[in-house]
């Protein structure tokens, strides 16, 4: 640090400045800065403090004035050097490398935040419930790898039934070899849950259950050997067909639109007698005939009928009050992925399962 001599105050104060400007101009980062600042300005150590004790006080009265507006120049010359350092100090620290690579370009568009949507079959499913529970009923779950038992044998399909052949039905692995009754399987139906239900709980049962359902069959255009269902199953005094036919009409209405009809063919299923399979008119032609429905103006949606006896009988083993001579009730099951496909103009049931952003960003919103 300079010596501060006596004699010659003025010149001193002219080397001072020299020394602030020369030590200001050098300062390149934010702690030099900061030290340049204690040096000068310090309260207790900074020159200018030792300055005005030093001299200052000590100084002749003649010379007071002139030195306390000289003094107070070189505290102003400090102050604004500091103030430019810092901004300067501010503005460095970025190398070459940092600021090609940080550079930011305020024109390019914003960053789009995906955001996630409802899966179209998650979509129709949680539709079809919406409409059920309008009419009062619950939702059901069950396990997706069921038993035999569950899967077909209280469901009233007889031994040696075709549909449990290994060819429709994906029995675990490992499970082969033990007797069919105690086979474990991916559900090839959500009818399982029929069963579940009332073993759980006595009748009045209205309950709908969506869920996802294996089959072993080769993929094609409109076949996937996984896929879903909703099942639907009423149990109670006195229920008809005619409730049936009415539930459906009204569920179909609800789905497609009010002007969308009806009608109801005979059918089979081991678990539903009578049973029936549910055409509506065709959502595309409004039934005039076209390509989608084969020129018939009728497509078939749904398998459906009236809870068989053998049914119930099973249910009354654990819930006696599943007597076929006191109540009664039916059962309506259909593929989620059909009606997904109509609904949405899918032409193909593999994009449901493909998760191709380019096909799933169109139910975004
Ligand atoms: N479980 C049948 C199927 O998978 C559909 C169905 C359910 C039919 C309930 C009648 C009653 O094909």
């Amino acid at each position: 640090m300079m010596k501060i001599g006596t004699e010659n105050r003025e010149a001193n104060f002219e080397a001072l400045e020299a020394e602030a400007r020369q030590g200001a101009a050098e300062l390149t980062t934010a702690e030099a800065v900061e030290n340049f600042r204690l040096a000068w300005l310090g309260r207790k150590q900074g020159r200018l403090k030792q300055l005005s004790e030093e001299w200052l006080q000590n100084a002749a009265a003649d010379q007071k004035k002139l030195l306390g507006q000289r003094f107070n120049a070189l505290k102003t010359l400090v102050e604004s050097l500091l103030d430019e350092a810092v901004a300067r100090s501010r503005n460095t620290g970025w190398s070459d490398e940092a600021l090609r690579v940080e550079r930011l370009d305020v024109t390019l568009p914003g960053t789009r935040r995906l955001i996630g949507a409802e899966h179209p079959i998650t979509r129709t499913m949680n539709e079809l419930v919406a409409i059920f529970a309008g009419l009062g009923y619950s939702v059901g779950v069950g396990p997706e790898v069921e038993s035999d038992f569950y899967n077909f044998e209280c469901m009233n399909f007889p031994p040696g039934h075709p549909a449990r052949d290994t060819q429709d039905t994906l029995v675990i692995a490992g499970q082969e070899r033990r007797s069919q009754r105690d086979r474990l399987l991916l559900r090839t139906h959500t009818s399982p849950v029929q069963m579940r239900t009332m073993e759980q709980q006595p009748p009045p049962v209205r309950i709908v259950i969506p869920g996802k359902v294996h089959r072993n069959d080769a993929a094609d255009a409109t076949h996937s050997p996984v896929f879903h269902q909703v099942e639907g199953l009423c149990v109670d005094v006195g229920i008809t067909f005619s409730d049936l036919k009415g539930t459906l009409d009204y569920a179909m209405k609800a789905l497609f639109g009010s002007s969308v009809k009806t009608r109801f063919f005979p059918s089979f299923f081991p678990f539903t007698e009578p049973s029936a399979d549910v055409q509506i008119s065709c959502i595309f032609c409004a039934g005039r005939g076209c390509r989608r429905c084969k020129q018939s103006g009728w497509i078939e949606l749904l398998g459906c009928g009236m809870v068989d006896p053998a049914v119930f009988a099973f249910a009354a083993e654990k819930q006696p009050a599943y007597d076929a001579s006191r109540i009664s009730g039916f059962a309506f099951g259909m593929g989620v992925e059909r009606i997904a496909m109509m609904k949405y103009g899918v032409s193909e049931i593999g994009q449901f399962f493909a998760g191709d952003m380019r096909f799933l960003d169109q139910f975004v919103g």
